[in-house]
């Protein structure tokens, strides 16, 4: 589908996010079934067991030049913003939790999931299927190879594979 920037981001506003007015977006383009600006996934186990829901306080910010693909999940935070950067392209079947903030020019490929408060930099390559845990710190110009379960942070200029990641050198 193609739109003028108008109609994009009355589209997304409009029709696309749930709760519009949880979203801060620009020129934003989606494919079908995205759904922005949900509550997160999160719980607080009380003495007893059972679950209260925390309340999700925060939003979703979506900088200019975004696009993101089909059936995609986009929750806000708890408090402050998640945050989609500059020019980053989301894939097919992506969820991005509560308070994850992934910078500029980021390439995030299907079925790659990003947990709550995790930060990715700018200009970096997700493959497919990758798992971040949630708060993990990722550099700038990462590659997370296809798969990868990445639960530490990950300095600049990387490739990292493997569960748990791991440093990728090329023999
Ligand atoms: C990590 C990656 C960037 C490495 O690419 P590469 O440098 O060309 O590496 P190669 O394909 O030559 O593989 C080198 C070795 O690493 C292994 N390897 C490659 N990718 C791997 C991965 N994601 N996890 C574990 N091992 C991996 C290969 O099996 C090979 O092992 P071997 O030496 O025992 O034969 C790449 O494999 C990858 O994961 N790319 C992302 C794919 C993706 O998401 N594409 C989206 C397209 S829509």
């Amino acid at each position: 589908m193609r739109y003028t920037e108008e109609e994009r981001l009355k589209f997304a506003l409009e029709h696309k996010a749930k709760r519009p007015k949880d979203i801060v977006a620009k020129d934003l383009i989606t494919g079908e079934n995205v759904v922005i600006g949900m509550d997160g996934f999160g719980y607080v186990r009380e003495p007893g067991g059972s679950l209260v829901k925390m309340p999700h306080a925060g939003n979703v910010i979506i900088e200019s030049k975004v696009e993101i693909g089909s059936n995609v999940c986009i929750d806000r935070a708890v408090v402050g913003s998640t945050v989609i950067g500059e020019g980053t392209k989301i894939d097919n079947l992506v969820h991005i939790a509560h308070g994850a903030k992934i910078g500029k020019n980021c390439l995030i490929v299907a079925g790659a999931v990003i947990g709550g408060s995790a930060e990715i930099g700018d200009n970096c390559f997700i493959g497919i299927n990758a798992s971040i845990k949630n708060k993990v710190k990722i550099g700038n110009n990462v590659t997370v190879g296809m798969g990868a379960v990445v639960t530490k942070d990950v300095p600049d200029g990387v490739t990292v594979v493997g569960n748990p990641a791991r440093v990728f050198t090329k023999p």
